[in-house]
């Protein structure tokens, strides 16, 4: 399958997200990556509900929001309400990760499971073949710009072999320090999905950077 493009808006323009949105609508970004980050699981704050709605409004495009925070149960209607297409939650801070996913689908959106850099493909065999996608974090999450770790491909092809052998058809999604001189290892080890911050919006031409991650 050809590789989807999800740029993340966390290195959008805050003060013109609607004219950055629009030019994601021309592109050939297939989603729009949406970090959600509380100070808590993560040391940073983003952005909620008022800018997803917000973000809702001026794009058809697919809304893949990668949740940040604790305490997310109560809030899983609420993200599909707001414009959530998918919606992706961590192994770390997941309690009851099984009820949390059949919770997502429920409610109408697609539902994946995000891995920080120091957990283990092997912890979702037992769920592989519940979730739609498996998040890889390339970073530590909580900021973008950050440099990719290499040790990431090895988990993508850890992640794609558990993928066929148990013919779950869960999307790999790689996302932290992706860029163009690193896009092809990436989707070579087996990634469906690349999320791409930095790279995309500190480009002099974002529409052409998307277009190369793609090729
Ligand atoms: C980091 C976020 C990423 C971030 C990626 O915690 O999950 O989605 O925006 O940004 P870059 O591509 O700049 O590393
Ligand atoms: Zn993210």
């Amino acid at each position: 399958m050809p590789t989807i493009i999800a740029p993340s808006l966390l290195s959008a323009n805050f003060l013109n997200l609607e004219k950055d949105i629009e030019m994601l609508n021309r592109s050939e970004a297939e989603w729009l990556h949406f970090d959600v980050m509380d100070g808590v699981f993560v040391p940073n704050i983003s952005f909620g509900f008022p800018v997803l709605k917000a973000v809702r409004k001026a794009t058809k495009k697919y809304i893949d929001v990668h949740l940040m925070i604790h305490q997310y149960d109560n809030f899983i209607e609420e993200f599909k309400a707001a414009g959530a297409d998918g919606l992706t939650v961590h192994f770390e801070n997941s309690i009851h990760l099984h009820r949390t996913i059949q919770a997502i689908k429920k409610a109408g959106m697609k539902a994946g499971v995000a891995l920080n850099p120091h957990t283990p493909i092997n912890v979702l065999s037992e769920i592989i073949n519940e979730v739609d996608l498996v998040l890889i974090m390339s970073v530590n999450p909580g900021f973008g710009g950050q440099k990719f770790i290499e040790n990431t491909c090895s988990k993508i092809a850890a992640c794609k072999q558990l993928i066929e052998q148990k013919k779950s058809s869960a999307l790999i999604e790689v996302d932290g320090g992706v860029d163009l001189t690193n896009c092809k290892k990436i989707i070579s080890a087996g990634a469906n999905v690349l999320v791409a911050g930095n790279a995309v919006f500190a480009s002099t031409n974002p529409m052409q950077t998307i277009e190369e991650l793609k090729k």
